[in-house]
């Protein structure tokens, strides 16, 4: 009775780990930050409501969002897009949906991150697409070499996702620039997922779209300005990419929340020491858990963006294990077939609860 492509598709991993985990559990499975929105967002959500902005938007998103956003672009990504070059979205879980329905027809190949974040193989799989997972380096990133062994005729897209989740390695400037060179060469479309790129602790974020034009740049105030229930992301492309995208957002949702943007327009103009302060205490977080694994002798690449580690744990039963005691985790096999003998850990929690969780990881692991 159901269709095929969505019965090759699975429950998400992360979902499935909170079911069984009692109510005092110390969460490292979510992947969100654990920060308020900050005031002055809200604020412009309320006087949105309260001034009766409460219909639909344009389809493409409130022009002076999509302005903003032009301005963001240019100031911090190197390159430069028009206003109907952006698109406003329900998250990057949209845009992402967008950027593959638009491109993918049945058997053409999406090149990801193995491992990579668990939508990029759903969506791909929903638009009718191949997923083919390039497995990552030893420094746990995307090399070009990698990239160009996995290229077929039928590879349509690449997924570029850093800092990464789940294993917030960042790419070098280098490899991007290989990366952006392939899509030059091959005609390849690279989707470049850039939602953590406000929370790095060493390296720098470089954006594709600075060395090629055949790049969708996706991102959200979701995790940058601690607004994941907001629902608002962004892509920006060329033209005639984003005509495309738009025709499939109109059917699916007509238009991003109304309040939402406004809050997000406030969030891209308002002040931006409200991201520095959250990305010093993830920081800081980071730096306990990596000392307290490498204390054990668990071994982790050192994650140096987003708040997410990717130690290797050789107990295949390890998460269960740990669920157990209290402290929820992510199998790393959730992410991909190289997952696998990893667990991902989000430190986006206090550093009392990474203190204790560092605690139970020793007696259940050890
Ligand atoms: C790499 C990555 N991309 C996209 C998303 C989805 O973001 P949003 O909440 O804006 O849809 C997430 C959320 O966890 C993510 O980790």
């Amino acid at each position: 009775m159901f269709s095929e492509r969505v019965k090759s598709i699975d429950i998400s991993g992360i979902r499935k780990m909170f079911e069984g985990a009692g109510p005092n559990a110390i969460n490292l499975g979510l992947g969100q930050p654990d920060f308020d929105t900050p005031e002055h967002i809200k604020k412009a959500a309320i006087e949105a409501i309260n001034s009766g902005f409460t219909g639909y938007t344009a389809n493409l998103g409130i022009p002076e969002l999509r302005l903003a956003l032009c301005g963001k672009f240019e100031q911090e990504n190197n390159f430069t897009v028009a206003p109907d070059e952006v698109i406003v979205t329900s998250g990057a879980s949209e845009a992402l949906h967008l950027a593959l329905a638009a491109l993918i027809d049945r058997g053409d190949d999406v090149l990801i991150p193995d491992p990579g974040f668990v939508s990029y193989s759903a969506l791909t799989k929903m638009a009718g697409g191949s997923v083919v997972g390039v497995p990552l380096g030893d420094k746990l990133t995307l090399e070009p070499e990698k990239v160009n062994e996995c290229i077929t005729p039928r590879t349509k897209v690449l997924i570029i996702n850093s800092p990464s989740n789940p294993t917030g390695t960042v790419q070098t400037k280098k490899d991007i620039k290989g990366l952006a060179q392939i899509a030059e060469d091959t005609g390849i479309t690279i989707i470049s997922d850039e939602v953590y790129e406000h929370f790095i602790y060493e390296g720098e974020h470089v954006s594709p779209a600075q060395f090629t034009d055949n790049v969708i740049t996706i991102n959200a105030v979701s995790k940058t300005y601690a607004m994941t229930g907001w629902r608002i992301g962004y892509a920006a492309a060329r033209k005639e990419y984003i005509e495309q995208m738009l025709k499939v957002h109109q059917y699916i949702q007509a238009c991003a929340c109304s309040i939402a943007q406004k809050a997000a327009l406030a969030a891209i103009e308002g002040p931006q020491d409200c991201v520095r302060d959250m990305c010093a205490s993830f920081k800081r977080r980071r730096d306990i858990l990596l000392e307290g694994l490498r204390a054990m002798g668990i071994k982790c690449v050192k994650p140096q963006g987003a708040f997410y580690a990717f130690p290797q744990v050789v107990d295949e039963n390890a998460p269960q294990k740990l669920i157990k005691n209290g402290v929820i985790v992510v199998p790393g096999a959730s992410f991909g077939e190289n997952g696998k003998g990893h667990i991902r850990l989000a430190y986006s929690t206090s550093e009392e609860n990474l203190r204790k969780a560092l605690g139970v990881m020793e007696r259940v692991l050890i």
